[in-house]
């Protein structure tokens, strides 16, 4: 049966004794829905898998997203996306820079996303460490270590998530290949407003959903005000004492949970040292259906 093994930090387990090319019986989903909620992160080692099977692990967790504007998918396999500093022919055969600073993913969108799922084929190394780490911050302990006047103003406060945020700081890096976003791109993802404190439906315990990524104002808020309030949850939700790193191992699959982590990839690795990853990304539209939610086991 599967085995969680609890990281000594509040997140990350490791799930062994599982194959994830077959498809979950009912308890093992319900072990792995209640254990992703609990530690945030959730490792699986040493999975075979192909795309095919990433893709259908991942759907039993919502809906997953195809990402219109992004090229870089698997053939015939929309829902996985590659991501690679891997160059073929001089033509990049994945997105190179995803994820290079803290953020959550999808906070821009309407929808949210519930789950990242990242299977590990080619990790960079350096003198015997890998590189290109993904780091993690806890938004469980965040949401419970905000001072209490800051809990009690934001209570019931809404920000504003904005995808050109985190789109221009890339393309501020040096080297950056990316164009600004056209009209026609802003238009299909227009700013969009989240609660600042979310219930998580599996845990039942609230979390700080706010991001340095995306996260632009807090709603209804005098500029100076809403600029000092994020500044101060930016600071606050990406202290060390939040955090956790992956350090990648070939056959690793991520599973990490957005509503309760930050994550950050880090940058390390040169454009010869490669790395090659595909991710899946599940949707939070069966996370709220609260059926779904009672699914989980309790951790
Ligand atoms: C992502 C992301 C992190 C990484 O897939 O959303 O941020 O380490 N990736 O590749
Ligand atoms: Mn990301």
């Amino acid at each position: 049966m599967v085995t969680v093994t609890p990281s000594d930090k509040s997140l990350g387990a490791r799930v062994t004794d599982i194959d994830l090319a077959r498809p979950l019986d009912e308890r093992t989903f319900a072990i792995l829905l209640g254990a992703l909620a609990h530690y945030g992160i959730v490792c699986f080692p040493s999975q075979k898998i192909d795309a095919r099977q990433l893709r259908d692990f991942s759907a039993n967790f919502g809906t997953l997203e195809v990402n219109v504007a992004n090229s870089y998918q698997e053939p015939g396999l929309p829902e996985v996306m590659i991501l690679s500093n891997i160059k073929q022919n001089g033509k990049p055969i994945g997105l190179s820079d995803a994820g290079q600073d803290w953020h959550t993913d999808m906070s821009y969108s309407k929808d949210i996303a519930f789950a990242n799922v990242l299977h590990a084929i080619k990790v960079p190394h350096r003198n015997g460490a890998p590189l290109g780490n993904t780091e993690f911050a806890d938004m469980y302990s965040a949401y419970d270590a905000l001072p209490d006047d800051v809990r009690q103003r934001l209570e019931g406060a809404t920000a504003t998530h904005d995808f050109n945020k985190f789109w221009e700081e890339m393309r501020r890096r040096p080297g950056s290949s990316r164009a600004p976003l056209t009209p026609e791109q802003r238009r299909q993802k227009p700013p969009v407003s989240h609660p600042v404190f979310l219930k998580h439906p599996v845990s039942g315990r609230r979390v700080l959903y706010a991001n340095p990524g995306y996260a632009i104002s807090i709603d209804g808020w005098p500029e100076r005000e809403s600029e000092e309030m994020l500044n101060f949850l930016f600071e606050h939700q990406t202290s060390d004492r939040f955090r956790y790193i992956h350090r990648w191992t070939e056959g690793d699959v991520l599973m990490w949970d957005d509503l309760a982590t930050l994550h950050n990839a880090k940058p390390d690795y040169r454009e010869d040292e490669h790395r090659l990853i595909k991710r899946c990304q599940v949707m939070a539209d069966r996370l709220f259906d609260p059926n779904f939610a009672q699914k989980a086991q309790a951790f």
